[in-house]
């Protein structure tokens, strides 16, 4: 039978993982695969932590801490996380595992004795006298040369984007010890990437099948999307070059001394290249599963086998290095090794319009969603949701807590959940809580039609990797159902004529939609499919089952199937006589705005660095007046926020800010500051803010308002 690996990227176990990384490498792979599992293929779905690379090393520097101690916390953190959104990877390994380490070294060994695939090269790095160590691009900061700013990275600045080289930078300092590097020559193993350049790209090519071809079965390949083949065609234009494959670091998997080819002398000191040991964490990550399940063999069959496909879940960030870099290496081992079928990646997710940022406070990862919306009935599969509706598939994409509700309530609650409980409700009082029999009506026919056409429809879309496209197909089969069901009126027509064969004709093929429902739903909202199996009886069918018995002209829940008791499926957001719900949001929101409106927190005597270069258009956009405080006075239960109205001549507004902490309310009115008036209104606290007070920090931490040194009128333009 063929079968199918699937990776999803294997994420650094050096912080918690926010929703971002979730939307884009994980909920999707899960749906998939859970889809796969369903269809009953043979499918194996591997990811684990990325446990080498700088940025482990720094985070352990900057807190003192020992890189292992780094890795055990974030690598059973995020572990936990992803278990508990449902996450149903069949193995969640880690790169600091021995095999791993046995494996990245006899594949990278295997490639040097091979001759050919490696080039040796002697270059100038820089050097930490005081550290005595080389140093990696992220260990050292400079000027920019690019926007000037103090501290960018030797790999790239944070404050305007640029990718950098160490040597570009200005005035060059090292983060271990503050002192100023110096270049000192070292040797190093590049793979040439260059040499592959001519099959990659027909190998990207291919991938661009005719994206309309529906693919007849899971194992037709489908196109792949277009910004991967946009990017990865871009590099190739530009020429792809010999990569370092081993690195002057000590945290990472040392480099084997190889025969004939590299000494001991001089492996030593020197570990491999992150992005070369990560990608194969894939390999060790199928090996140990193959391990646990007592077949220590079986991995070969998902990435050397004939009829096997090899499928990567990633985000943008990591197309060049799957699709270029890991293919050529595999393709370097030799014949034997599959290479990539498809490449789904993601765009990026912004959170509420801007960047997620753990060091300013943006976004929420997925462990504190997991304990703050702990009380929040099916937080799991709400956010599932909100995250596959709203998917980066092919562009990036916003979260806002706003669609989230949306989603939940308009969706979820108002058509699913009420679908459901409708057809609960009226099987009890009608029909004794059990599924009648269809009679002979051709009522059920139609929604038996209509479900099998959308299961089709939804299991094409999942082949192509259209996850989007298969969720909108889904809830718009609720919606179908939902009219139908409207439509039929059981209750109505158990009002005129009681014992019409038309209500248990209705109720029959609704109950199938139900059954629809749990089938369609099941890859995207685990625990709903799960709860519906309990509600109807023995139905928990899979994908297969469902077309076997479609194509038998069996229904999904058989006449006499007993349904539970109706209930609430997704309690709204919005309820006038629960708050509870709107309160969790909304204290989200009120954290955003502080975080917002704080400063960046720099270390002491650090010069802000200036933003990226603006237009005059960019500026004159903005519309900043003076204005008079009228009134100021605190919100309740949120210990930051005061709401003040503000005279601003033509007009008072109403503006909330996150200063509570640095002024007394009473002291306000009368003041004059300046407010930027065209900022679109966002509501906080249930407070519409329509502005924001600009301020600045004094020496003492504390804000201050910014006001013209003499008297000018409320209203004036600030230019
Ligand atoms: O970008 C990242 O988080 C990397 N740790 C992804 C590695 S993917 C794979 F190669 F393992
Ligand atoms: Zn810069």
């Amino acid at each position: 039978m063929p079968r199918t690996l699937v990776t999803s990227a294997l994420p650094y176990a050096n912080g918690p993982l926010h929703l971002g990384h979730l939307a884009g490498a994980y909920l999707p792979a899960d749906v998939y695969v859970r889809y796969l599992r369903s269809a009953g293929e043979d499918v194996v779905w591997v990811c684990g932590s990325d446990e080498h690379g700088a940025a482990i090393s720094m985070r352990a520097k900057r807190e003192g801490r020992s890189e292992q101690s780094i890795i055990d916390t974030y690598h059973e953190l995020n572990q936990d996380a992803f278990a508990r959104f449902g996450v149903s990877f069949d193995i969640y390994h880690r790169t600091s595992a021995e095999i791993h380490h046995e494996t990245s070294r006899e594949l990278f060994a295997q490639l040097v004795r091979k001759g050919g695939e490696f080039e040796e090269r002697t270059t100038e790095q820089y050097y930490d006298p005081e550290a005595r160590a080389f140093l990696a691009d992220r260990f050292i900061q400079g000027t920019c040369p690019n926007c000037a700013s103090p501290d960018a990275f030797g790999d790239q600045c944070e404050n305007c984007g640029k990718d950098l080289s160490p040597r570009e930078l200005i005035d060059p300092r090292s983060t271990l010890s503050g002192a100023k590097p110096e270049l000192r020559a070292t040797k190093h193993w590049f793979f040439r990437l260059d040499e592959h350049e001519a099959w990659l790209r027909e190998y990207i090519a291919e991938g661009r099948l005719d994206a309309d071809a529906a693919p007849g079965s899971h194992h037709d390949p489908a196109a792949w999307r277009n910004h991967v083949v946009g990017q990865c065609l871009s590099w190739l234009d530009a020429g792809l070059q010999p990569r370092a494959f081993t690195r002057d670091l000590d945290w990472g998997i040392p480099v084997p001394a190889v025969e004939g080819h590299i000494t001991p002398e001089e492996a030593a000191g020197k570990v491999l290249y992150v992005w070369f040991d990560a990608p194969i964490g894939y390999i060790s990550a199928t090996k140990q599963w193959a391990l646990d399940q007592g077949e220590p063999d079986r991995w070969r069959e998902y990435w050397q086998g004939d009829d096997a496909r090899l499928v990567h879940f990633i985000g943008k960030d990591n197309i060049v290095f799957h699709c270029l870099t890991f293919q050529a290496t595999l393709r370097a081992l030799g014949p034997e090794w599959n290479i990539a079928e498809n490449v789904p990646a993601s765009q990026f997710l912004n959170f509420e319009g801007e960047k997620f940022s753990k060091s300013r406070g943006i976004g929420i990862t997925m462990d504190e969603y997991l304990e703050e919306f702990a009380e929040f009935p099916n937080h799991v599969d709400a956010m599932r949701y909100a995250l596959l509706r709203g998917a980066p598939e092919n562009k990036d994409a916003d979260f806002t807590w706003d669609d989230f509700v949306a989603y939940h309530d308009k969706e979820l609650a108002d058509k699913l959940g009420n679908f459901v409980n409708r057809v609960l409700v009226l099987t009890h009082k009608y029909c004794g809580g059990e599924v009648p029999a269809a009679g002979g009506s051709d009522v059920a026919s139609v929604a038996m039609a209509h479900g099998r056409q959308t299961l089709t429809g939804v299991a094409t879309q999942l082949d192509r990797f259209d996850l989007k496209q298969a969720l909108e197909q889904a809830i718009a089969f609720v919606d179908w159902a939902n009219t139908f069901l409207q439509e039929r009126a059981p209750w109505k027509i158990a009002k005129t004529d009681p014992d019409s064969p038309e209500i248990a004709a209705a109720l029959h093929a609704s109950a199938q939609c139900v059954g629809f429902i749990r089938i369609l739903f099941a890859p995207f909202l685990p625990a709903l499919a799960d709860r519906l199996a309990e509600l109807t009886g023995s139905a928990a069918l899979t994908w297969t089952e469902a077309v076997n018995r479609l194509a038998a002209e069996q229904p999904l829940l058989p006449a006499g199937t007993s349904l539970g008791q109706p209930e609430i499926l997704f309690a709204k957001v919005h309820d006038r006589k629960d708050d509870s719900r709107l309160k969790l949001i909304e204290a989200q929101k009120v954290k955003l705005a502080a975080a917002l409106s704080a400063t960046p927190n720099l270390a002491p005597g650090t010069p802000n660095p200036v933003k990226p270069e603006i237009t005059y258009d960019d500026f004159a956009k903005l519309d900043v007046r003076t204005g008079t405080v009228v009134s100021a006075e605190p919100v309740p239960k949120a210990d930051k926020l005061l709401k003040l109205e503000v005279d601003l001549g033509f007009e008072r507004r109403t503006v909330v800010s996150g200063i509570a902490e640095h002024f007394d309310p009473a002291a306000l009115p009368g003041k004059t500051v300046l407010v930027l008036v065209n900022l679109a209104p966002r509501k906080l606290r249930g407070v519409t803010s329509e502005g924001m007070i600009l301020m600045a920090e004094g020496a003492d931490g504390r804000l201050q308002f910014v006001a013209p040194d003499g008297e000018v009128a409320a209203g004036s333009i600030v230019s």
